[in-house]
């Protein structure tokens, strides 16, 4: 179905009149809940589900552990928006399909925006239940290199397909260096920060998991099809690649929410190990049961944000 923001919006004003209300006065915190962190959802005071289903053109979810609708409530007192569930590209949708939730919240003109995600570890150094902010991406949702790091239209622009994209101009890559300076003082020792990666945003969170006295890491995500979890030959050639990640979301959400120009954080909770010794594949079940425990830290940077 035909899909427009305005009308969209129009819809969530109706079903939610005093959080729409509120946020005139104070922008909302846009929130992404990621595979098993629904959790999150429960924190939300007073909220308004508004399933996907119900705005037309939004697809709805099939993934397991994903509810499919936005929560309009309070956090901490502040408004925010929640995706309780989101698309896959391995559910059949087409990127620009998954990221259409995502640009109806970049319409809100949130203060900030915060995607989260399972991902499973290729880092050795990682350990399941830990969480790492993404400084960094690599999409391969689109194929080999190229548009699965790029096409995400802004709001209220014309979708281009990529055929549309290679007509028109080249984008530039998303260095995240200003200067040069800049470049070596951030890489590679505690280098969060880049396009995709509010540098205040991310200091809030540094000082939650101090405060907090858990794990953070800043680390990259490269984003998959799926639906299949790695096989090890997958797995050692993507730690070859220098990934710390791998997941089968967030980029197209992530750099859509980036290029309209909203300070974002992207946050994964490590799942699981892929790692060509790890002692068992990857199941689904496993990814939900680990993603609820590491949802709690998640909860208090996101809640430390709100308050902000
Ligand atoms: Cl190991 N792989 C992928 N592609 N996605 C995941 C994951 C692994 N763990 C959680 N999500």
């Amino acid at each position: 179905g035909s899909f427009d923001i305005a009308v969209a919006k129009e819809l969530l004003g109706k079903r939610a009149p005093q959080w729409i209300e509120a946020c005139s006065a104070q922008p909302p915190v846009a929130i992404v809940l990621g595979s098993g962190l629904g959790g999150l959802a429960d924190l939300i005071s007073s909220p308004t589900s508004v399933p996907y289903g119900e705005i037309p053109g939004l697809a709805t979810t099939t993934a397991a552990g994903h509810r499919g609708e936005f929560l309009l409530g309070w956090l901490a007192g502040a408004p925010v928006i929640a995706m309780a569930g989101r698309l896959h590209a391995y559910e059949g949708h087409s990127i620009d399909a998954v990221t259409r939730p995502m640009a109806l919240m970049a319409s809100l003109e949130p203060r900030a925006v915060i995607v989260s995600c399972a991902a499973g570890g290729l880092n050795p150094r990682y350990e399941a239940g830990d969480l790492v902010l993404i400084d960094e991406h690599m999409s391969l949702l689109h194929g080999l290199l190229g548009f699965g790091n790029l096409t995400a239209d802004l709001p209220g622009q014309s979708q281009l397909s990529p055929s549309e994209h290679v007509q028109g101009q080249p984008i530039p890559a998303d260095s995240g260096a200003e200067s040069e300076e800049k470049a070596l003082s951030t890489w590679p020792a505690n280098r969060y920060g880049g396009p995709t990666c509010d540098e205040r945003l991310a200091a809030i969170a540094m000082a939650t998991s101090r405060r907090d006295e858990f794990r953070l890491h800043s680390g990259s995500y490269l984003a998959v099809t799926g639906p299949n979890y790695e096989t090890r030959a997958e797995c050692r050639m993507m730690r070859s690649w220098g990934f710390d990640l791998v997941g089968m979301s967030t980029v197209p959400e992530l750099v859509l929410a980036s290029r309209a120009g909203l300070p974002t954080l992207a946050i994964a909770v490590v799942t699981n190990m892929a790692v060509p010794d790890a002692p068992q594949a990857a199941s689904h079940d496993d990814v939900l049961a680990v993603s609820s425990t590491a949802g709690v830290r998640l909860q208090s940077v996101v809640e430390a944000i709100a308050v902000c």
